[in-house]
């Protein structure tokens, strides 16, 4: 009983589970040639599974029904060894059909992944940087003029590819979208990529999926598959500088940004604020989590984690500043302007 309920997850899988991070989704190329893989194993496996449970039942019932009618036991009875030897050959070779077409189905599986449609191009140039504990994301056109920086979010057009490089500041970090691709990891001093092909329009998670330290498992990233149009917009709105501060506490809280601590390590587009310790803020408010997934965006969550950081995530590179209640608002207030 145990063990049928333990697999039921397991073919519940390729039949399909929703979500926005499941090893059940097909809303990418490479995830959708994985998942059929992985159907063809569950089901040539549960055949061989149902075949020896069949075999071992009918042995145990013959055995049973040989006693109880006083016959001899099946096993003091010499075997007919004609019957048996083909049985035997037919076992063997349906063992070795199904290990065979395994590996081919394995092999081809690899080759594909290996080697995507070469008609194909990738449209988009992504440069994504793993570090403790977040992602820094950064797009990449021929035109060096339109180039951004974002944070924790990935945008793709669907239906076209998007190629993504794939670099690492600290420690080992591994790239992984399961309703999009397989992993990918992130390492330094080395350079990575991987091609993802989204097909479908929709909202999905990301994770760090290479233990990395304390915040591992807040290393997350939302991934939204968006319209050709809806990304083109997305990018336009994206590689514009941030909004002036219009409001006396944006205002306020945009000086506090640019004269204390937070201008040394994040970057706002258009202001002096350069740096590239942390994520870039110049678009925050279009991003849906803050601190790579961790919580919800928006005025609460944002307090949050300003007013501690360490309380909210432990181990945290974002230090904890002191900032007195009105200063808080006031940089929250700023932010808040960074649409
Ligand atoms: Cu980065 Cu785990």
């Amino acid at each position: 009983m145990i063990r049928r309920v333990a697999l039921l997850p397991l073919l519940a899988a390729p039949a399909g589970c929703g979500g926005l991070q499941t090893i059940g989704g097909r809303e990418g190329r490479d995830a959708a040639i994985i998942n059929d893989l992985f159907t063809i194993f569950c089901i040539v496996t549960a055949l061989f599974f149902v075949a020896v449970m069949a075999f071992l039942f009918a042995a145990y019932w013959r055995r049973k029904g040989h006693r109880r009618d006083g016959m001899p036991d099946p096993l003091e009875v010499p075997a007919r060894t004609g019957a048996l030897r083909i049985a035997l050959a037919v076992w063997t070779g349906a063992v070795v059909a199904g290990l065979v077409g395994l590996a081919l189905a394995s092999y081809f599986t690899d080759r594909s992944l290996a080697y995507p449609n070469p008609g194909n191009r990738p449209v988009v140039s992504i440069e994504l940087i793993g570090n403790q504990w977040w992602w820094d994301v950064r797009y990449h056109f021929q035109d060096p003029s339109k180039n951004f920086r974002t944070a924790n979010e990935l945008h793709l057009p669907a239906g076209s590819p998007a190629m993504v490089y794939l670099k690492a500041n600290d420690v080992i970090h591994s790239f992984w979208v399961p309703n999009l691709a397989g992993k990918q990891d992130l390492i330094p001093g080395r350079v990575n990529d991987i091609v993802l092909l989204p097909t479908k329009v929709g909202h999905y998670r990301g994770q760090c999926a290479e233990y990395c330290g304390l915040q591992h498992a807040h290393m997350a990233l939302d991934v939204i598959v968006d319209s050709p149009q809806d990304f083109a917009r997305w990018m336009e709105s994206q590689s514009r500088p941030a909004t002036t501060p219009a409001t006396p506490r944006q205002i306020a809280g945009y000086d506090f940004f640019m004269n204390r601590q937070c201008s040394s390590c994040h970057a706002v587009a258009g202001t002096r604020a350069g740096a590239g310790v942390g994520p870039d803020l110049t678009h925050l408010m279009s991003r849906k989590t803050i601190a790579a997934g961790t919580l919800p965006n928006g005025t609460g969550p944002l307090h949050a984690w300003i007013a501690d950081p360490q309380g909210v995530k432990p181990g945290t590179n974002m230090p904890y500043i002191g900032l007195n209640a009105d200063e808080l608002h006031n940089v929250v207030a700023y932010l808040e302007s960074l649409k």
